[in-house]
C-alpha cells in the first residue's frame, strides 16, 4: 500500500503533466456560413484555447466521411471531409497549435470504417476480391424451415443485429456499430499494416498522437460464438466478453505503441466495458510500451438503467467517490495512469449529469466540477464548452432537433414496435435529454449574436445552439474573472504549479461515507473538498481529521476571504456547490 502523502518520483512523464482540450469540429466554429463548424474557425480559436491553459488540443474524426456516425465512420483516412477543410488546414492547425506551444491529436478509428471506404467497397464486390479478408464475412445460419439467420446473436451499439446480409456475396458483415460501420479483420495482417501506415501518415505531418476509438474491440474471438442470453434485453452485455479485450488485443497495441514510441507520442485509448483493473493495465503501464492511458466508462455509465443507456437510473455520490478512489488507488500503485473526464461528445454535459443545479447554481457547480476532476491523478480533458459550463438541450426541444444516430434509431425502435406504448415513450424522451448524445453536440457558444456566434446570423446551424447561449457565451466569460472558463484556467495553472502533488502524488479519500460531500487530500498536502449539493451545509473537517490547515489556494466562490476565515475553525460552512482547495501545515 501505498503511505499517506508519498510522493511517487518514479516514471515522470510529460503526457502526465498535459491537459487535453477536445474539439468536436462540426460544432466548433463555422468560418464559411455552411453551418457546419471547420478547420479554419477551429484555427481562428486557437488562442482562446491556449489561453485557458491547456497543452494538447485533440482533433476528433474530420476525415472524408458520409458522417452516418459524425465522422467515425471513415471513407478515407488520407483525406478531409470538404465540410471540415483541406489536408493542408490540419497541417496550418498543427503549425498554429505548434507555435503556442501546443500539440495536436488526431482520432484513430480503426475498428471500422465507413462502408464507403475503398477497401469496402472492393471487400464486398466478390469473394475472392484481396480486400475480402479486411473485414469479417461468414455464412448465414438457416433453421429447419430454412430461414436465413445472421452467424450469430451479437447485437449493435447502434440497435439490431451486428451482422448486415450482402444479397451480392451471399455473406453478412460484422457491424459493431451502424451497418454503415463495417468491423475491420485485425487479423489479417495487411489491415494492421494499413492502420500503421495511417499512424505514420499523420504523425510525418506533425500529429502528435491519438485518441484510438474503442481500440479494446480490435481483436474478437474467432469462434464468434453466441451471446449467452439470460434476458434479452441484455443481450449486448452478453455478447462484448467476445469482442471487448480480445484475445490478441494486446499484442495489437504492442505494434501500435511501437509506433508511438519512436515518434514520443500521446495516446490514449478509449475502451468500454473493462471493469478488470489488471486489463487494463496490461494496456497503460509504464513499461508495457503500450498505450499511455484509457477512458474508462464506469463513472459515465453511471445513470444508466439496468439494461439500457436511455432507460432511468439512480446513482449516489458514494458509487462515484468509489470510482475514482479505486481507479486512483490502483494506478499509483502499479504504475499506471488514469485519464480524467466528466464529458465528451458522446455524453451530456457534466452539470446536468453530475449535479441538480439550476441555473442560478450553473455557475459555481461547473467550477466544482472542473475543481474535483482536474486536481485529481490524471491527465484531465476538457470537452469543448466545458470550460463555459455549456449545458444539456432545452427539455422542450423535440424530437426533430436530435440528430444522433444512437438516439434516434432508439427512438425509431421505440416507436416502431407496438409493445411499448406512449408512456414508454414520454420517459425515452425524458432520458434522452439527460443522455443522448446530442447535449454535447449543440453548437459553441461564441457570443450573445445570433446562432450563438457559432456561425452567421442568417445562416440555419446544421444543429440548433442551445438557446441559452445569450447568457452563456464565451465572449462574457473570457472578460469576467468569475468565470467558469476564467476559473478552469486558474485549476489548471494550479496544477502545473503543484506538480508533484497534483501529479505525481498519491490520492486519500476523505469523508468517503459523505453523499454530500466530495473530499480528497493529494500527496499528504493539499486537501480538496467539494459540497455536491445545492444547499448551505456545514462540513465537519475536526471529525474528518483535517486540522491542519495552511492557506485556501483555490475557491469556486468570489475572493478567498471568506473561505480562509472558514477553514479556521473546526467546522466549514460549505455554500451550494462550493469547492475548497486548502494547502495544509506539514
Ligand atoms: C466511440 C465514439 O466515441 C463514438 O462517437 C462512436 O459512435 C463509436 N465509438 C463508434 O466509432
Amino acid at each position: 500500500m501505498a503511505k499517506s502523502g508519498h510522493i511517487n518520483t518514479t516514471h515522470r512523464a510529460w503526457w502526465k503533466e498535459c491537459s487535453v482540450y477536445q474539439i468536436w469540429p462540426a460544432s466548433y466554429k463555422d468560418s464559411n456560413d455552411d453551418g457546419i463548424g471547420d478547420i479554419p474557425g477551429i484555427i481562428s480559436k486557437l488562442d482562446y484555447i491556449k489561453k485557458l491553459g491547456v497543452d494538447i488540443v485533440w482533433l476528433c474524426p474530420s476525415y472524408k466521411s458520409p458522417q452516418v456516425d459524425m465522422g467515425y465512420d471513415i471513407a478515407d483516412y488520407y483525406s478531409i471531409a470538404d465540410e471540415y477543410g483541406t489536408v493542408a488546414d490540419v497541417e496550418k492547425l498543427i503549425q498554429g497549435c505548434h507555435q503556442r506551444g501546443m500539440k495536436l491529436l488526431m482520432d484513430l478509428v480503426v475498428n471500422h470504417t465507413s462502408d464507403q471506404n475503398e477497401w469496402f467497397k472492393q471487400s464486398r464486390s466478390s469473394k475472392d476480391n484481396e480486400y475480402r479478408n479486411w473485414y469479417v464475412w461468414k455464412p448465414p445460419r438457416f433453421d429447419e424451415q430454412g430461414n436465413r439467420h445472421p452467424p450469430n446473436n451479437w447485437i449493435s451499439h447502434f440497435q439490431g443485429s451486428a451482422w448486415q446480409f450482402d444479397e451480392l456475396t451471399g455473406e453478412y458483415y460484422l457491424h459493431l456499430y451502424a451497418k454503415e460501420q463495417p468491423d475491420l479483420n485485425w487479423e489479417h495482417p495487411p489491415v494492421r499494416k494499413a492502420v500503421h501506415d495511417i499512424m505514420r501518415f499523420w504523425l510525418d505531418k506533425g500529429c502528435d498522437g491519438f485518441r484510438m476509438d474503442v481500440i479494446n474491440f480490435i481483436s474478437k474471438d474467432q469462434r464468434f460464438p453466441d451471446a449467452q442470453v439470460k434476458d434479452p434485453r441484455s443481450i449486448w452485455q452478453w455478447a462484448d466478453k467476445y469482442y471487448a479485450n480480445g484475445p490478441r488485443l494486446h499484442e495489437y497495441l504492442q505494434d501500435l505503441g511501437k509506433i508511438l514510441k519512436e515518434y514520443d507520442a500521446f495516446s490514449v485509448g478509449e475502451m468500454p466495458f473493462v471493469k478488470d483493473e489488471n486489463e487494463v493495465l496490461n494496456a497503460v503501464r509504464f513499461d508495457r510500451g503500450e498505450i499511455n492511458m484509457i477512458f474508462n466508462f464506469e463513472h459515465v455509465d453511471i445513470d444508466h438503467g439496468e439494461y439500457d443507456k436511455f432507460e432511468p437510473g439512480s446513482w449516489k455520490l458514494t458509487d462515484l467517490k468509489n470510482f475514482f478512489e479505486r481507479w486512483q488507488t490502483f494506478m499509483y500503485e502499479n504504475d499506471g495512469w488514469n485519464a480524467l473526464y466528466w464529458e465528451n461528445h458522446d455524453q451530456p454535459r457534466c452539470v446536468d449529469r453530475y449535479t441538480h443545479a439550476k441555473e442560478e447554481h450553473r455557475l459555481h457547480a461547473s467550477k466544482m466540477l472542473a475543481t474535483v476532476l482536474a486536481l485529481q491523478a490524471g491527465t484531465p480533458f476538457i470537452y469543448q464548452g466545458q470550460e463555459l459550463g455549456m449545458r444539456n438541450v432545452p427539455i422542450e426541444w423535440g424530437m426533430e432537433e436530435y440528430k444522433d444516430i444512437d438516439c434516434l434509431n432508439h427512438w425509431h425502435g421505440l416507436t416502431k414496435e407496438k409493445r411499448f406504448d406512449t408512456k414508454a415513450q414520454q420517459i425515452a424522451r425524458q432520458e434522452y435529454q439527460k443522455k443522448s448524445r446530442d447535449n454535447a453536440r449543440t453548437p459553441v457558444q461564441w457570443s450573445s449574436a445570433p446562432n450563438g456566434g457559432f456561425t452567421g446570423p442568417n445562416v440555419k446551424p446544421w444543429m440548433s445552439v442551445n438557446p441559452d447561449y445569450v447568457r452563456v457565451n464565451a465572449e462574457k466569460e473570457v472578460d469576467d474573472p468569475n468565470s467558469t472558463y476564467n476559473y478552469w484556467a486558474s485549476v489548471l495553472r494550479l496544477r502545473k504549479q503543484e506538480l508533484d502533488i497534483f501529479v505525481y502524488g498519491d490520492y486519500q479519500s476523505v469523508d468517503r461515507d459523505s453523499q454530500d460531500i466530495f473530499a480528497y487530500i493529494r500527496g499528504g498536502k493539499i486537501l480538496v473538498v467539494c459540497n455536491f449539493t445545492d444547499k448551505a451545509l456545514e462540513w465537519d473537517a475536526k471529525a474528518n481529521g483535517v486540522q491542519n490547515t495552511k492557506e485556501v489556494l483555490l475557491n469556486n466562490y468570489e475572493g478567498t476571504g471568506v473561505a480562509t476565515q472558514k477553514i479556521m475553525g473546526e467546522k466549514w460552512p460549505l455554500r451550494p456547490y462550493e469547492a475548497l482547495v486548502v494547502m495544509l501545515k506539514d
